[in-house]
């Protein structure tokens, strides 16, 4: 089928070329974001494929319906940046990828931690700049922590299989139980006993409206001394604001981001020439005790080979059936 892929890297290109040499579409690989200036681009083709950060609301929607697409085909499994009642409104499908390599964003979440713990960072730097002081490096033991997992899905249960290894307490908040989770040995909490009895906290649900902002101020003062987040999932489920108060505190001992609210300005972009214009995300850069990565969780050869194989086979069955097993049903809410 002929489609039109969005905001498309080299790396991207090299992963579906792979895979489309047994699905044989026809693939338009496009640089920008798809966006109101970039549309024109999507003219012309009944499918179009993007990526977390191309925000398609129901405008743009309308549009592209108009042109005559009829399929949205994510290259991701969060679908947080797609207005689903304006594309069912509009006759489109949306189609994603569910699950890809869950791994990859698991063991990022336990990078980050095990780099803001031991301060790999800052050693990284020292030891090539001839300096072997260990004043300052002073890290803690994972062992033995009281871990609050966020969302026990497809990630939230490898992390909590990790974190069981290094022999922490799992805690976990999910209104959906996960029998898989249970099967580790770990319980669910309520979230405010998360919040009172973790030394660390990691982020694995989806952002809807329900979990906008879920870190915020009131949740931060609740959390222990010194706690140490990390989010792995999506930036706006932290209020990045908040979170800059209780580092300055010291509430927070340890951030570690791998996404962030306004990431689409900055994110998967090569800025280092510019000015970053974000005075919020410029003050959390400047924290040592923070550890940014660019949205590079999902970021492993497994997981883009995976990634463009079942974005294919979305396609592939579109083609041939009309219908899509990995389609984002839109459930209209409950009144
Ligand atoms: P999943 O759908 O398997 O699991 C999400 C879990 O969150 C479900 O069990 C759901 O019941 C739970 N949940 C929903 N609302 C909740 C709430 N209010 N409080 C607590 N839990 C709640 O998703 P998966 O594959 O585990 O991914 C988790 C998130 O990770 C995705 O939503 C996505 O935003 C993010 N992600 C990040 C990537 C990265 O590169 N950094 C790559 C892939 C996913």
């Amino acid at each position: 089928m002929k489609t039109a892929f969005f905001n498309t890297k080299p790396y991207d290109r090299r992963f579906f070329d792979k895979a489309n040499e047994s699905h044989r579409h026809e693939l338009h690989y496009f640089e920008p974001h798809l966006d109101e200036t970039t549309l024109p681009l999507a003219d012309g083709y009944k499918a179009i494929c993007v990526f977390v950060n191309d925000q398609l609301n129901e405008h743009l929607i309308s549009r592209l319906a108009k042109m005559g697409v009829r399929l949205i085909a994510l290259r991701c499994a969060g679908y947080n940046n797609v207005d689903l009642a304006a594309a069912a409104r509009h006759g489109i499908m949306v189609a994603r990828v569910p699950a890809y390599s869950p791994y990859a964003v698991a063991e990022h979440t336990l990078a980050l931690l095990l780099a803001l713990n031991r301060k790999v960072h800052k050693a990284y730097n020292r030891v090539r700049d001839g300096n072997f002081s260990l004043d300052g490096l002073l890290g803690f033991d994972i062992h033995g922590l009281t871990v609050g997992v966020i969302g026990t899905g497809k990630i939230g249960v490898i992390v909590t299989r990790i974190l069981k290894g290094f022999g922490c307490e799992i805690l976990a908040h999910d209104p959906y139980p996960n029998p898989e989770y249970e099967k580790l040995g770990a319980r669910y909490a309520s979230i405010d006993e998360i919040y009172s009895s973790s030394q660390v906290i990691t982020l694995h649900c989806p952002l809807n409206p329900d979990t906008y902002h879920l870190i915020d101020e009131t949740a931060i003062e609740k959390m222990q001394p010194g706690v140490t987040l990390i989010n792995t999932s999506r930036g706006a489920l932290v209020d990045a604001k908040a979170v800059i108060s209780g580092l300055k505190s010291g509430k927070i001992g340890h951030l570690g981001l791998d996404v962030y609210e306004e990431e689409e300005d900055i994110f998967f972009e090569d800025l280092s020439g510019l000015v970053i214009q974000d005075d919020v995300f410029a003050r959390l850069n400047t924290f040592p005790n923070v550890i940014i990565t660019g949205h590079q969780g999902f970021f492993t050869k497994e997981a883009l080979a995976n990634i463009a194989e079942t974005t294919l086979e979305n396609l592939t069955e579109y083609e041939k059936t009309g219908t899509c097993s990995n389609q984002i049903a839109h459930t209209p809410p409950s009144k």
